[in-house]
């Protein structure tokens, strides 16, 4: 199905793309420059991923970034954005102890930074920060399945949801996301005929993370799917370029040139 025309993306279209069948397509950035270039790829959202934590920090995990760290990266991201949908995930530490520490916090990322609306990790826990959060007027985007901010608890980023139990909780907790308003759900990293089975169970659009394709949308990590992280590779990365190998020939060659004297030459200097 075709890219429909959208001068700016709501999460209004969002909705009217899952009525009609048309996919999503959503990816990270975490700067005003590689924002503006996804921007002008026409990507429907952008998300503002605490995974900066690992992708700008070079943390192990998303754990210690913090909300002003956040703010600033949502900040740069909703500067370059002239078309895309601006979400930005609330971190970990930022929204869990209870529902007005959540609101603040959202309230702060929507001021500050001017985005869209924002992510936050979890099901019934998180419930009532959701609602407060909604309540507010500022949309919300939930995150069922793997949710990294609780590797510490879960051990592993192993495939979740794969036993009867779990698998009937999340089915649960997307239906619960629905009801008190939630406008999108990312899944991530569970069997693709749970996907399947969820996103046909709500009227919200589904954006999935190695969940299969029967779902409503994708998203991936800007840098995994650029090929600049070649450490990581899960099964559900596609490497659309190889952004590694061209950037680090690119600066090797002028390292080269700035040796060997070759750069600058005649015709660039003044
Ligand atoms: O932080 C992030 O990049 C995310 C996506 C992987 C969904 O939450």
């Amino acid at each position: 199905m075709s890219n429909t025309n959208y001068t700016r993306i709501t999460t209004k279209s969002l909705q009217e793309m899952k009525s009609k069948g048309e996919k999503i397509a959503m990816v990270t950035a975490y700067d005003y420059s590689f924002a503006g270039l996804v921007d002008k790829s026409k990507i429907d959202v952008i998300l503002v991923g605490d995974s900066a934590s690992n992708v700008m920090a070079g943390h192990e995990t998303t754990l210690p970034i913090t909300l002003d760290q956040m703010i600033y990266h949502a900040t740069s991201v909703v500067r370059a954005a002239k078309r895309a949908l601006v979400i930005v995930d609330l971190p970990f530490g930022s929204y869990q102890s209870d529902p007005m520490e959540a609101l603040r916090s959202a309230i702060r990322i929507m001021k500050e930074s001017g985005a869209h609306g924002v992510k936050l990790e979890g099901g019934n826990q998180v419930k009532d920060s959701i609602q407060r959060i909604i309540q507010a007027g500022i949309p919300v985007m939930g995150h069922l399945g793997l949710t990294p901010q609780s590797i510490y608890k879960f051990g592993s980023y192993n495939v979740r949801a794969k036993e009867n139990l779990e698998a009937k909780r999340l089915l649960e907790e997307i239906i619960m996301l629905e009801k008190i308003g939630c406008f999108g759900v990312v899944l991530e990293k569970i069997p693709a005929a749970l996907a399947e089975k969820a996103t046909k169970s709500t009227k919200i659009p589904t954006i999935g993370i190695g969940a299969g394709k029967n779902v409503d949308g994708q998203v991936l990590v800007l840098h995994d799917m650029l090929g600049m992280n070649k450490e990581f590779s899960p099964r559900f990365l596609r490497r659309y370029s190889d952004l590694d190998e061209i950037i680090c020939r690119a600066i090797t060659q002028y390292s080269e040139d700035v040796k060997s004297e070759k750069f600058p030459n005649k015709k660039e200097q003044y």
